[in-house]
């Protein structure tokens, strides 16, 4: 039972909030909008709305250039042509295409049409793109880019280096400076705060000094990332644990699309770390143990630049069946050798030295040891073009729950739909942090009274304290491990109803260890340990999500490839999984339709085709 008392500290109200005897400093704080997480979405809708006058705190775990949007390489996609033609129609075409038809084709308009006026902001906003000899924002081409709706190879990847990430992250939080944007960094956000079914704030732990903030917000902006680390090995920083996600589930609320995982064909061997596409863009090719350029043979026209679930299934069934490199023949080779060194150092520096880092390679002599490796997560929280966080309600599978939105990785919108084009993650971040702005600059009144609610948060207390005390005799770190393993054994690249079946059990039994896990650090500052377990227990929902859908979608769409069911079935499966996980890990599946209209007549609408790589 909770008990609370309250005063008044620095402008915010702070109290105490008593649980089973344990007292807890919780700091009230009153703003127009929250944005949790300071990646690209989140400071990009951050800075939008702070700079046109809304209050606006930016919550974060990490410090914001410490995002996980800083790894992303090879470019941001927009139909500019500075280096061949290009148009915003054929760039709807291809994600449509890439999506395998399950994007939602008005959110894909929307995107590709803002997707030429976002890089010129980016461009504005100090962006450091690398050139054309003409002073052009220089642009590469990329898996599944084509021209006149699939007959030529479209250059569409605007580039800084091997590091736009890099570049665009630092500029977004420079712009967020500059406009006065409120940042509380390093501070780990635990729940929603829900009142009959409105978003109301959310509930955050200081890490710095072990504080708990309560923060209410009109609206609450989820840019929280992936889920990577649900698998043993992926290009996702360790801050990728699908945050945002699991405090939607524990709300109530369904996630969209979860059992959709990107495998990227170039993870370095052992280490996971990302070698761009960028780099086959740039000329490099995959080659199996007898130096094939085996491509050609599973995608005659775009042979390197396939899209990379076609890619990554390709490398996998030549591991498989014995044309693997090395002693143990369970890797592929991608080479760059051939290239100008010249032309490697001033367009792909950050993959040569991670090359040299982790897998101890000289790019410009040595082929770099790669394997598929999980790179995206597809599925997330449903929502809208403009950001507003949707559930299946009454009937009506576009219903809008009040006060939340989500953007970013931890949204599905869906502008990815089955599989995500490269380079189109960095478009979706800010065309969508920049819409989730104009939304709330016209849905929410500066300094608008928020309602008075009685023992807001006091839940999410309640389970922080509870794992805090968790005194079980298995350690988080085991329990992370063995889901981990089953991802990656029974839901990676391919998949049959056997792998998905013994992942589920698998996947139960680590969910029934939950009641066993021990916490052993107790103190409240920089506890990384209950910050670990935080975050697992964050991590095992989305698995849930993930297998349990994956389990039920009986045909391959994009990057869920079923071995027993090896062919799209449009008749069946062409809709949305929507899924509830509850907290002990039971699940409710139900659907959403496809939306195969776009939003406006400047274009047609992209019926299902039969695929040809
Ligand atoms: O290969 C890459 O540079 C990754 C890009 C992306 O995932 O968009």
């Amino acid at each position: 039972m909770a008990e609370a008392s309250s005063g008044k500290t620095n402008g915010a109200s702070a109290g105490t909030v008593n649980i089973g005897g344990n007292a807890y400093k919780v700091v009230d704080h009153e703003y127009d909008v929250v944005v949790v997480g300071a990646g690209g979405s989140g400071l990009r809708a951050t800075f939008g709305m702070a700079a046109k006058g809304l209050k606006t705190a930016c919550v974060t775990k990490v410090f914001p250039t410490r995002s996980h949007t800083v790894a992303a390489q090879g470019g941001i996609a927009a139909s500019l042509g500075n280096m061949g033609p290009d148009d915003w129609r054929w760039h709807m075409y291809d994600t449509v295409k890439g999506s395998d038809w399950l994007g939602d084709q008005d959110a894909i308009e929307y995107m590709c049409r803002e997707a030429v006026p976002a890089v010129i902001e980016l461009e504005h906003y100090g962006v450091p793109f690398s050139r054309t000899p003409e002073g052009k924002i220089y642009q590469r081409p990329f898996g599944g880019m084509t021209t006149e709706y699939g007959k030529g190879i479209a250059h569409r990847a605007c580039a800084a280096a091997d590091r736009t990430g890099h570049a665009m992250l630092h500029t977004l939080y420079q712009q967020s400076l500059k406009n006065n944007a409120e940042f509380f960094v390093e501070y780990y956000a635990l729940d929603l705060i829900m009142d009959e079914g409105v978003c109301r704030g959310v509930m955050a732990w200081n890490l710095d000094d072990g504080t708990i903030h309560r923060f209410r917000a009109h609206k609450t902006v989820l840019a929280t990332g992936g889920y990577g680390r649900a698998y043993f090995s992926c290009t996702s920083a360790h801050t990728c644990t699908g945050d945002g996600g699991a405090m939607v589930l524990r709300a109530g609320l369904p996630t969209q699309d979860m059992e959709f995982v990107q495998f990227h064909p170039t993870g370095i061997y052992g280490a996971g770390c990302l070698i761009t596409e960028g780099v086959r863009g740039e000329g490099g090719y995959v080659t199996n143990a007898s130096g094939e350029r085996f491509m050609e043979r599973y995608a005659p026209s775009a042979k390197d630049l396939a899209s990379r679930d076609v890619v990554s299934r390709s490398m996998t069934i030549e591991i498989r069946e014995g044309r693997g490199c090395g002693p143990n023949k369970d890797y592929i080779e991608l080479h760059i050798e051939h290239l100008d060194p010249k032309l490697i150092h001033e367009r792909l520096p950050g993959i040569a030295e991670t090359a040299r880092i982790f897998a101890g390679v000289d790019v410009t002599r040595q082929p770099i040891p790669i394997l598929p490796t999980c790179h995206y997560n597809m599925g997330g929280i449903p929502t809208n073009h403009h950001c507003e966080v949707l559930t299946v309600k009454d009937g009506d599978p576009n219903y809008v729950v009040p006060g939340l939105m989500a953007i970013g990785e931890a949204a599905c919108v869906s502008v990815h739909g089955a599989n995500r084009l490269g380079t189109n993650s960095l478009l979706d971040l800010v065309v969508f942090g920049r819409s989730a702005a104009n939304r709330a600059l016209e849905l929410v009144t500066p300094g608008e009274p928020h309602k008075r609610l009685a023992h807001a948060g006091e839940e999410a207390i309640a389970r922080f304290d509870r794992l805090r005390h968790a005194s079980g005799g298995t350690g988080t770190a085991q329990l992370r491990t063995n889901m981990q393993r089953a991802m990656q054994n029974d839901c990676a690249v391919f998949r049959t109803q056997q792998s998905l079946d013994e992942g589920c059990n698998n996947l139960e039994k680590v969910i029934g260890g939950r009641s066993d896990i021990r916490v052993k650090d107790r103190s409240l500052i920089w506890n990384s340990d209950l910050m670990e377990t935080l975050e697992f227990e964050n991590l095992i929902l989305l698995a849930q999500a993930t297998i349990r859908s994956a389990a039920n979608r009986k045909e391959s769409r994009g990057a869920h490839a079923r071995e027993d069911y090896p062919e799209r079935d449009d008749k069946e499966w062409l809709k949305h999984t929507v899924i509830w996980v509850d907290d002990s890990g039971k699940t409710r599946i139900d659907y959403r339709p496809v939306k195969l209209q776009p939003m406006s007549n400047d274009v047609q609408s992209f019926p299902p085709k039969a695929r040809v790589y």
